[in-house]
C-alpha cells in the first residue's frame, strides 16, 4: 500500500506538558548521542496524543532527536501501526481482514464499516467520529472474526454486533471488551475441556478485566495521565521544585527503590562509571569498528 502523508495538515504540533515529560524520560533510556533509537516512542506517542501523525508531529519528533526530518518520515512511512490520516475523533475501527476473520465474516463488518463510518478506509465519517480500515491479522484468530478498537479487542464479531458497539460508543459508552458472544476467552464453542473449574466471566478473561479496570479503550492520551518514567528517574513527586524538565541518563546508578527491575539491574550498576559517549557493556574499542 502506498502510504503517504495527509494533503491535510495542522499548522503546528506540540506535546502537553506531560507527554514532554514522558518522552524526554525516554530519551535517557539510551547511551548520548543515540537518542534517536526513541523515534518510535515518540512517534507512537505524539499519535496517542492526537490519534495520528501529521506532518508537523514527525518533524517535531524529528527535531527533539536532533534527526534530519526525512529519515523520521520513513520510519512513520514504513510501519502500518502509524495512521498518516486523520482519524475520528472517537475512534479508528481496525478490521482484521486476514484469513480466518475473512472466512469467518469479516467482509460483513467492513460492510457495516462502509455503510455506516464512509465508503473507503482511512476516511473520516460524515460526523466525525470513526474512521476504519483493513489490518493484518492481530493475533485473535480463534475468536474471529474480530476488530481492535483503541486499545482493545473485540472478538466473536457479527454485523449486528458491530453495529451496536458503533452505536455505543457514539453515545460515550464504553462496550466491555473481548469476546461478544458469551464466551469468555477462547475456549471451544462447546464449552471449556480444559480447565473446566473455571466459572468464566469477564473478572475470568484477564485482558478484558485489565481493560474494565482501566477504562481507557478509546481514550485519547491527553495529558491528565501520571507520566510514567524511567525508573532511573524522580518520581514526579520527588521531581517538584527541581527542574527536572531535562533529565539525563543516571548511568551506573543501582536499582533501587524508584523500581528498577531485575533485567534492568545490571545496566543501571555497571561495576566501572559509563562513559559518557559508550553504551553500558559495549567495550571501548568495540565503537571503533562502527
Ligand atoms: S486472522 Fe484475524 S486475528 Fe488472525
Amino acid at each position: 500500500m502506498l502510504r503517504r502523508l495527509s494533503p491535510v495538515q495542522p499548522a503546528s504540533f506540540e506535546f502537553l506538558p506531560q507527554n514532554l515529560a514522558w518522552a524526554r524520560a525516554q530519551m535517557t533510556k539510551f547511551p548520548e548521542g543515540r537518542q534517536q533509537s526513541a523515534v518510535i516512542p515518540l512517534l507512537w506517542r505524539a499519535q496517542e496524543q492526537e490519534g495520528w501523525l501529521s506532518r508537523p508531529a514527525i518533524e517535531y519528533v524529528a527535531d527533539m532527536l536532533g534527526m534530519a526530518h526525512i529519515r523520521v518520515l520513513e520510519v512513520a512511512t514504513f510501519y502500518f501501526m502509524f495512521q498518516l490520516q486523520p482519524v475520528g475523533r472517537i475512534a479508528n475501527i481496525q478490521i482484521c481482514g486476514t484469513t480466518t476473520c475473512m472466512i469467518c465474516g469479516a467482509g460483513e463488518l467492513i460492510e457495516i464499516c462502509r455503510a455506516r463510518i464512509a465508503p473507503t478506509p482511512h476516511t473520516v465519517s460524515a460526523d466525525g467520529n470513526f474512521s476504519w480500515e483493513e489490518v493484518e491479522c492481530l493475533g485473535a484468530c480463534s475468536n474471529a472474526p474480530m476488530a481492535q478498537i483503541g486499545k482493545d479487542y473485540y472478538e466473536d464479531l457479527t454485523a449486528a454486533k458491530l453495529s451496536e458497539l458503533l452505536d455505543a460508543l457514539a453515545a460515550g459508552q464504553l462496550p466491555v471488551p473481548g469476546p461478544q458472544n458469551g464466551r469468555f476467552s477462547s475456549e471451544p464453542l462447546g464449552g471449556a475441556v480444559a480447565l473446566a473449574g473455571t466459572k468464566g466471566g469477564e473478572g475470568d478473561n484477564a485482558s478484558v478485566a485489565l481493560a474494565l479496570k482501566l477504562r481507557d479503550t478509546v481514550k485519547r492520551i491527553d495529558g491528565s495521565e501520571v507520566p510514567i518514567l524511567t525508573p532511573w528517574q524522580r518520581r514526579p513527586a520527588e521531581a517538584e521544585g527541581h527542574g527536572d524538565a531535562d533529565p539525563q541518563p543516571a548511568a551506573g546508578r543501582p536499582a533501587d527503590e524508584t523500581g528498577a527491575t531485575v533485567q534492568e539491574a545490571p545496566a543501571t550498576s555497571a561495576a566501572r562509571p559509563v562513559s559518557k559517549r559508550e553504551p553500558a557493556g559495549q567495550p571501548a574499542d568495540a565503537k571503533d569498528t562502527e
